[in-house]
């Protein structure tokens, strides 16, 4: 059986992980990870983590199986932490394995639905694409981004949407947008919402750095107001970063729709699907995302942690761009970008050259992790990457 199976090429970014690992040299720098990382290189469990672990060590009194669509308190209060506590709108939430479930989920749902194609706006995280295609949804791309410019090409974005019709989707991702960091300006995200409404699109809103950007609440202004414009919407979270949680797989799917009736019919589609893949979502990180969410004591210490996050990583912006500005026009948008990621126009050779020759390691599309900097190496990494950013 398995000599008939063409073998899968490995996923690059595990790759670029071994090669750091395997690097002798004690100055390399690792811009490469995915994960949010402190000035000491670390990613450690948040306070607020190990307090509600703690909680649920002496309280927690069975390990049967919880609800088919997971655990309905922590549902609810993601919903209010994410859309708002007073929407007015019908909906219907599932937990799921992170934020990589849902968008599976959402996907299943869209392609069971007869969803004529997604607008995926592009560079984008690489496994929308990849979940989108393995359960058959067609997709139709458009630029979002201009790489050499640093800037959102929202005429691009604009222009395909104007062509959209019923029965279409569009991929949004709410702040910190990977891989770039673009964030679009209120105006943006109304005229976003305006073309939604009239064409009666559904747009599935990627949630999963919630609190890197402007702040916890700052950072859903946009997808709340697409929410309110909206018939019908799918919103994927994950609590992998905002709450420290990846391994965990902690996230959630939330169908909006336009009637109760219409949301329970989008719940119980989604709990199929997921009864027929993995049945039930984890429960330890939703159970600690409930208890953080439910106290105010851990609440309060969560929320100074998320925003130490969003300090750190703006005050590296600021650094990085300063000492970039000699050497490169576009530098001042590095610090105007949110979130863990930037997207440098930067060639394979470039990043091979950073790789083999300065030990800075990053994919080849160029993809920065902002939090993988130390304040300490910045003037270093500056150096190299202006002459081949100027
Ligand atoms: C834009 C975006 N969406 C979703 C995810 C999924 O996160 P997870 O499945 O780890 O919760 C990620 C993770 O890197 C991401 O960058």
């Amino acid at each position: 059986m398995f000599e008939k199976l063409a073998s899968q090429p490995s996923d690059p970014l595990l790759a670029l992980i071994r090669l750091f690992k395997d690097d002798k040299r004690s100055d390399k720098i690792d811009l490469g990870v995915g994960v949010y990382r402190d000035e000491t290189g670390a990613t450690p469990v948040m306070r607020s983590v190990k307090a509600a672990e703690a909680l649920l060590l002496e309280t927690q009194d069975s390990k049967s199986y919880v609800a088919p669509e997971g655990d309905t308190e922590f549902l609810d209060l993601l919903w209010d932490l994410v859309c708002g506590k007073a929407t007015g709108k019908h909906h219907a939430g599932v937990q799921t394995p992170g934020g990589s479930g849902a968008l599976r989920l959402a996907s299943e749902l869209m392609s069971r639905s007869g969803t004529r194609r997604l607008h995926l706006g592009l560079p984008s995280w690489p496994n929308h694409s990849a979940i989108f295609t393995a359960t058959g949804l067609p997709i139709e791309t458009h630029e979002f981004f201009d790489v050499e410019q640093q800037e959102i090409r929202f005429s691009s974005v604009m222009k395909a949407l104007s062509s959209a019709q019923r029965g279409d989707a569009i991929l949004l991702h709410a702040s910190c947008h990977n891989p770039t960091g673009a964030t679009l300006t209120s105006t943006q995200w109304s005229e976003l919402a305006h073309v939604i409404a009239e064409r009666r699109l559904v747009p599935l809103i990627d949630s999963a750095y919630q609190g890197f950007g402007a702040g916890i609440d700052e950072d859903v202004k946009g997808l709340r107001q697409i929410i309110a414009a909206a018939p019908e919407a799918l919103i994927a979270v994950s609590c992998s970063k905002s709450f420290g949680l990846y391994r965990e797989r902690t996230g959630a799917i939330f169908a909006v729709a336009e009637t109760q009736s219409s949301a329970e019919i989008a719940r119980s589609n989604l709990v199929t699907l997921a009864r027929t893949s993995y049945s039930m979502p984890p429960d330890h990180g939703a159970a600690v995302v409930r208890t953080i969410l439910t106290f105010e004591k851990l609440r309060q210490e969560w929320t100074d942690e998320m925003n130490a996050m969003r300090y750190r990583l703006n005050d590296l912006r600021r650094q990085l761009a300063k000492a970039l500005s000699a050497g490169w026009q576009m530098a001042p948008q590095i610090a105007a970008q949110q979130g863990i990621f930037s997207l440098l126009p930067l060639s394979e050779a470039n990043v091979m050259t950073l790789r083999h020759e300065h030990g800075i390691y990053m994919p080849v599309s160029g993809r920065i992790n902002v939090a993988g900097l130390k304040a300490a190496e910045i003037n270093r990494v500056a150096d190299v990457l202006k002459p081949l950013l100027g």
